[in-house]
């Protein structure tokens, strides 16, 4: 029996969505809610609905492809033993331990771009920033930063396209990256560098030490994890502070109120659009019935600006609850690498404010949008201008 396919509701990559995202999905959220695209299947706009699915790992499986990804391709049982070993290299000890080199990295690109008279945010300093930080923390070498930038970029196409061969391809390249530096590691025993990726060769799990395979699914999550979405919050928080002067002298005069405030900001415009799940038996989701068997994408962009759960959605407020902010997911499959996350946002927004008097939108050159699969901006013309005094730190 050939089961049919439901009438599309919208297409996520027509003019109109890809034009303003954000406006796009918050339109969505109100006139449907739970809609279908050939592209993504069923959207949940909501944030009650997002939050039955991540609360339902059972109905709402993460194994959307036979293609193995740790730990987010997966469920409980086999999800719950990666997940253990992933976040001990999150802990507060390890960011501590980073945070060092992770600051050095801020306050080179941001000094570098007090030096122009004009900047492009996302190629100065929001990519550049994002694929230094990831390298650093994997202990992997500059000469990776370029490939990993332009593999980014690769995966993002073939998203857009789900170019099935393109992403396989992506794969087998990761994996040569992933190998090189495994057999660099292995040649130099003993005396191997110190760093997460040598943690991970040694790594234990399941009473055994991790294959090749598992760690190279788990650095291509780590690594398509924070360059896309790191990048891409660095050009939002930029925008904002550009946009909004007065908040932007408010957190330069009191910085111990970033933390919060990036989060709110990142609310108000999510650096990551959706991600997957597929149905393990028939649901009925705002009115909608949904087959088993049928792919699910959770919008958190919608999620997190919808008025039943944020009053004045789309004002900044420093008062809200956090735990209703989706921006980093939440039940079994919550970003591990909030951690290390925060820690980059948190220090490179404190460099660029504290080595700056004002940060200003380009006078005639509006900053033009990102699409889907990305958010925020592909291009981010702002200017700069430099403190007098410097604090040393
Ligand atoms: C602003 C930056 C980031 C945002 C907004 C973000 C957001 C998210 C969200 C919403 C999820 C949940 C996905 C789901 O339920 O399907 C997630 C999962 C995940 N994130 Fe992040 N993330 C960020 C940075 C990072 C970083 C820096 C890393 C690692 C270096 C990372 C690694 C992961 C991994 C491995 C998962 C899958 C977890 C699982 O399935 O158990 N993310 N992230």
């Amino acid at each position: 029996m050939t089961v049919k396919k439901p009438t599309p509701d919208w297409s996520p990559t027509s003019g109109d969505v890809l034009r303003d995202q954000v406006a796009a999905y918050d339109a969505m959220r109100e006139r449907c809610p739970v809609a279908y695209s050939d592209l993504l299947g069923w959207s949940l706009f909501r944030h009650g609905d997002v939050m039955r699915a991540l609360n339902d790992p059972e109905t709402f499986s993460n194994v959307i492809s036979s293609r193995r990804a740790v730990p987010n391709g997966m469920d409980p049982p086999e999800h719950s033993e990666y997940r253990r070993i992933i976040e001990l290299y999150f802990q507060p000890e390890r960011m501590e331990a980073f945070e060092p080199e992770c600051r050095a990295i801020a306050v080179e690109l941001v000094q570098a771009l007090l030096e122009r008279d004009a900047v492009e945010l996302m190629e100065q300093l929001a990519h550049p920033f994002a694929v230094r930080v990831q390298c650093g923390f994997l202990g992997w070498p500059a000469f990776m930063h370029q490939p990993l930038h332009h593999w980014i970029l690769k995966g993002h196409g073939a998203t857009a396209a789900q170019d099935r061969a393109a992403m396989a391809d992506l794969a087998r390249e990761f994996e040569g990256y992933v190998d090189a530096m495994l057999q660099a590691r292995r040649a130099a025993g003993d005396q191997a560098s110190d760093d997460v990726t040598t943690s991970l060769m040694r790594q234990e799990a399941w009473g055994r030490q991790l294959e090749l395979g598992e760690i190279v699914s788990i650095l291509r999550n780590w690594t398509a994890g924070e360059i896309g979405t790191i990048s891409t919050a660095v050009g939002i928080l930029a925008h904002y502070l550009a946009v909004c002067p007065e908040l932007q002298q408010r957190l330069r005069d009191e910085p111990l109120l970033l933390p919060a405030a990036i989060d709110e900001m990142l609310r108000l415009h999510g650096p990551l659009v959706e991600n997957r799940r597929v149905t393990t038996r028939e649901v009925e989701i705002g009115g909608r019935k949904i087959a088993a068997g049928e792919r699910i994408s959770l919008n958190w962009i919608a999620a997190n600006r919808d008025g039943r759960v944020f009053a004045d959605p789309a004002e900044f407020r420093l008062d809200r609850d956090p735990a209703t902010n989706l921006l980093y997911g939440a039940g079994i499959h919550v970003c591990p690498g909030a951690p290390l996350a925060r820690l980059e946002l948190r220090l490179v927004m404190e460099e660029l404010l504290g080595r700056t008097a004002s940060i200003d939108p380009m006078p005639g050159a509006p900053a033009t949008r990102a699409v889907y699969p990305v958010s925020g901006f592909a291009v981010l013309p702002l200017r700069l201008r430099l403190t007098t005094v410097f604090e040393t730190r």
